[in-house]
């Protein structure tokens, strides 16, 4: 694709073209890595290209950079070295102690992290984000600075309207912040619907290969508050190493065909746990019952993701049980990736987590939904 290139283009397309891609001195059509960790100052004391150090500047981090933005919509896309620099980032920026409203049910890691950060000066009310009237009554007028959703939300994939919560927000003079990991750009695009800032654990989907650790943050405009994230960014450390963006971007050139097939797969097998014997109840946003269908139909455009959770009859004994006796499904945390993971989430999540005791977390993979769904029906009839 020549980099001029104006037409509005679909994700498809553009994650398979990746936009910058081609390299101007040989014509290949994929970047070189770009290692170096300085570069040369002129005679004249200037830097002609305008890199300087490799905590700020690095090529390889800026083309990821600009292929999330686009995906996105944004005006400036950010890549820390994981999801949780990325979203500490957005904490470190709070220039006075801030009142944060936060979704209740989110991934445990940054709720846990959200906890302390009364030492911080900070204050944060966990809300149930999906009721509106909760979180309006929430805001602390003149206080509340910051609220951060995730939709859908881990691992009750709970799913949280962003456009009535980006009015809450903009009405309190405060920011809204969307954890997208789960739906990816393919499926919602939250700064069309008025949040201030993305967030993705590109570890996960982005990167899809779970081969890479890496955050990313995409900002409706490129202000004084993302120069803030980006000067952070840099005097902490936080930035993305180059191999790590070069893994990104040739993992994210199949992140639509991907998605799709892992939410289709999701969605499969979400309709026939359903109707299992060992299942207690199914929780995906895809089917008619999960209380968030209405809204996910609206706001994820052409799918619902590859996430589901299923609670298991007979409680956490026969959750633990179930998982243990997978052999195609791989036990392992994290999601995203081509390959389809399992876990005993309360596990993980430990004593002060809304997760019931009894739910096994599905990452949907892209491997025949037959094979998947075998193993999974066995392994749940013990
Ligand atoms: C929804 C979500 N947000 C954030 C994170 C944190 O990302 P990372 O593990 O890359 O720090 C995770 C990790 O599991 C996640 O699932």
């Amino acid at each position: 694709m020549d980099d001029q290139t104006k037409a509005p283009l679909t994700t498809k397309t553009l994650v398979a073209q990746t936009p910058g891609a081609r390299e101007r001195i040989t014509g290949a059509i994929t970047q070189p890595i770009h290692m170096s960790s300085t570069f040369l100052r002129d005679p004249d004391n200037r830097y002609p290209a305008g890199y300087v150090y490799g905590r700020t500047d690095n090529a390889s981090v800026q083309q990821a950079e600009d292929l999330i933005a686009k995906l996105e919509g944004a005006e400036e896309a950010l890549l820390f070295g994981s999801g949780m620099a990325a979203a500490s980032s957005v904490l470190l920026a709070l220039e006075k102690p801030t009142h944060i409203i936060a979704s209740k049910v989110m991934y445990w890691g940054f709720r846990s992290w959200l906890r302390e950060i009364g030492r911080y000066g900070h204050r944060v009310s966990f809300i149930e984000t999906s009721d509106l009237d909760a979180v309006r009554a929430a805001v602390r007028p003149g206080e509340t600075g910051l609220l951060w959703i995730e939709t859908p939300s881990n691992p009750l994939w709970t799913i949280t309207d962003i456009a009535a919560i980006s009015e809450i927000a903009h009405a309190a003079g405060a920011i809204l912040c969307v954890d997208s990991t789960v739906a990816t750009p393919v499926f919602t695009r939250p700064l069309a619907l008025g949040a201030d800032v993305v967030m993705h654990a590109a570890t996960k989907y982005l990167n899809g290969h779970s081969d890479v650790l890496a955050g990313a943050l995409a900002f409706a405009a490129d202000d004084q508050a993302t120069a803030r994230i980006r000067q952070i960014r840099a005097t902490h450390g936080m930035v993305l190493g180059p191999f790590e963006a070069y893994l990104l971007i040739r993992g994210m050139r199949t992140l639509d065909l991907r998605v799709r097939a892992a939410a289709a797969n999701a969605f499969e097998l979400a309709q026939r746990l359903s109707n299992h014997a060992a299942a207690l109840a199914v929780l995906y946003p895809g089917l008619p019952h999960h209380p968030g269908h209405d809204l996910a139909r609206r706001q994820m455009i052409g799918g619902f993701g590859g996430m589901l959770s299923v609670r298991v009859r007979g409680g956490e004994a026969a959750a633990i049980a179930a998982a243990a006796r997978v052999r195609l499904w791989k036990r392992a945390t994290s999601l995203g990736g081509v390959e389809s993971l399992i876990e005993h989430r309360a596990s993980v999540e430990g004593p002060s987590s809304p997760c019931p005791p009894d739910l096994l977390r599905l990452s949907a993979g892209i491997e025949d939904v037959e094979d998947l769904w075998r193993d999974l029906d066995e392994a749940l009839r013990g």
